[in-house]
């Protein structure tokens, strides 16, 4: 029986939403995960340091008895943002980073920002004070394909927007590419990417797989297998600039299954078992801890949890569908298969 014992892990992505839904989703990270990076696409979104604060709050009301969790909150970045009120929020402790999200590119995030040229006054600041830049890397023009927007955003945005401002550092997240990882380590020195579990197992087949599916779909959406087979050998290579952030992203089951369906798949339940069985099949689980409980925290200059978890590779149940209070239901990855791997006491 394999079994695995690494630093408690950290969740570099991760969308709580906020009431019942909020309420159904922290428990499952908060008892795999002793921190996160709590995005803020929630509407309205969470754009001033006085809503982090009270969000944060919101967050921490649902954390288990006896859990031990924290929540890094992040500012989402507007056309409007004022850089006093984000730097000042992290100084105060309150934002750990800041979210850019093209304006459409995904979920509530019609109120993103236009052109980062209406920000550059904040992404000066952030330069300045060391505040970190958490990028939605899609450009979201209609004539773009959707399979080429990060490359595109890579190309077209960032790359110049990296050089435009030196000491900017940046994380591209949920990186889907080979070309997003190329441009995260030719600027490894300041910058991270996390990848999901759902890009490292499955490709673009996995919407249509005997008809169409709407629980692979997320955003950025599965790319070709030579973009997943580039982010396998990122995420389980030892390099320090990748690591883990599932993107889980939940969405009542009604509203995937749908005419006009959302975007995320909903990974917490599992999201340390996907990861393991990635890195076990490719004979790297020696560089697991790595990925998932060092380079995070080395990123954001945080010192790395110190209590020790244990998986062991063996069946576990996951449920088929988990209960939203009376809103509905959330459909999990891997819902209904067993899962690949189990934490043990
Ligand atoms: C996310 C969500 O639902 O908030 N959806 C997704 O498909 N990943 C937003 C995002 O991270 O793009
Ligand atoms: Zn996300």
């Amino acid at each position: 029986m394999t079994k695995l014992t690494f630093r408690r892990p950290d969740d570099w992505h991760v969308h709580f939403r906020d009431g019942d839904m909020m309420r159904t989703v922290v428990p499952f990270t908060a008892r795999a995960f002793g921190r996160a990076i709590i995005m803020p696409n929630l509407t309205p979104p969470v754009t001033t340091a006085a809503m982090a604060q009270a969000y944060r709050e919101r967050i921490m009301a649902c954390v288990p008895q006896g859990v031990s969790f924290t929540p890094l909150m992040t500012c989402y970045l507007t056309d409007h943002t004022d850089p006093a009120d984000l730097v000042a929020g992290h100084k105060a402790g309150i934002f750990t980073a800041a979210k850019l999200y093209p304006a459409h590119a995904t979920t509530n995030s019609a109120h993103g920002v236009t052109s980062v040229d209406h920000i550059m006054p904040v992404l000066e600041a952030m330069a300045e004070h060391g505040i970190p830049l958490l990028t939605h890397g899609e450009v979201t023009r209609q004539e773009v394909d959707i399979f080429d927007r990060e490359a595109r955003f890579a190309e077209e945005i960032l790359d110049p927007l990296l050089q435009r401002l030196p000491t900017l550092r940046v994380v591209m997240e949920h990186i889907t590419t080979e070309e997003g990882a190329s441009l995260v380590r030719a600027n490894k020195e300041r910058m991270g990417a996390t990848i999901t579990p759902q890009h490292l197992l499955y490709n673009r087949n996995a919407l249509f797989q005997g008809g169409l599916r709407p629980h692979m779909y997320c955003l950025p959406i599965l790319k070709r297998e030579k973009h997943r087979l580039a982010l396998r050998k990122a995420a389980t290579g030892g390099e320090p600039c990748f690591f883990l952030g599932t993107d889980t992203a939940p969405h009542l089951r009604h509203l995937k299954e749908a005419d006009c369906g959302c975007a995320g798949v909903f990974s917490a339940p599992v999201a340390v078992a996907a990861y393991l069985k990635v890195f076990a099949e490719e004979n790297a689980l020696d560089k697991f801890e790595g990925f998932a409980s060092l380079n995070g925290p080395r990123f954001y200059g945080l010192a790395p949890n110190e209590e020790r978890v244990t998986y062991e590779q063996r069946s576990g149940r996951i449920a088929e569908e988990i209960e939203v209070g009376t809103q509905g239901k959330l459909v999990a990855l891997f819902a209904g298969e067993p899962a690949p791997w189990v934490e043990v006491a």
